[in-house]
């Protein structure tokens, strides 16, 4: 018998139970920039499909169906009980500072905004609770978890030399391109997989 190897996955999307169907697509389309691909209903649940990619269908799916009882997460009120984060990635400092403006002039949500060195993040709740984190990867590997708040309003060249201090000090810290070059190897090993 031939080996059955594993096929290359890819992760796709992600779907997410909702008690108020308009409002969370509402906040996905008008504050996220969703465009809804699909909508019906199936099994007794309604179901909208949203995308930001024409490659993909739909990237977010929502659906009604979730417990109105569902308990907050009372260990780290941070996060959902279960979802941690659904993040979402730009591609210049520059452009987290016009997302920052952007939260603030449509969305009266309080953000948390923290350095990461490997990237910026900006952290927010969505209509249910869910935790959004919109980030830009930076130049940078410093071994993670790694949390610091700091000014996004400050200029971005200050940011930078900031963040680019920060890591140099870090035990660990590399080039982000000399990480990717070293987990390359680790990622491609894990994705061969053959069933015994
Ligand atoms: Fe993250």
């Amino acid at each position: 018998m031939s080996e059955i190897r594993l096929p290359p996955i890819r992760l796709s999307h992600l779907g997410i139970c909702v008690l108020d169907l308009p409002a969370m697509e509402a906040f996905y389309v008008n504050v996220l920039g969703f465009s809804v691909t699909d909508r019906g209903s199936t099994l007794g649940f309604d179901l909208v499909f949203m995308s930001r990619d024409p490659n993909d269908h739909h990237q977010i799916v929502l659906s009604t169906g979730r417990p109105r009882d569902l308990p907050i997460n009372t260990v780290n009120p941070m996060f959902g009980p279960v979802i941690n984060q659904i993040s979402f990635a730009l591609e210049s400092l520059g452009q987290l500072k016009t997302m920052v403006q952007y939260l603030r002039a449509t969305y009266p949500a309080e953000l948390l905004i923290g350095n990461h060195g490997t990237a910026w993040s900006v952290y927010f709740d969505d209509p249910e609770g869910n935790k959004i984190e919109v980030f830009v990867d930076s130049d940078w590997y410093v071994p993670q978890p790694v949390f610091e708040p700091f000014d996004i309003d400050r200029p971005e060249a200050e940011i930078l030399a900031d963040t680019e201090r920060m890591c140099r000090a870090f035990p660990g810290f590399m080039l982000a391109s000399e990480w990717r070059r070293q987990v390359s190897p680790r990622i491609a090993e894990a994705r061969e997989r053959i069933a015994p």
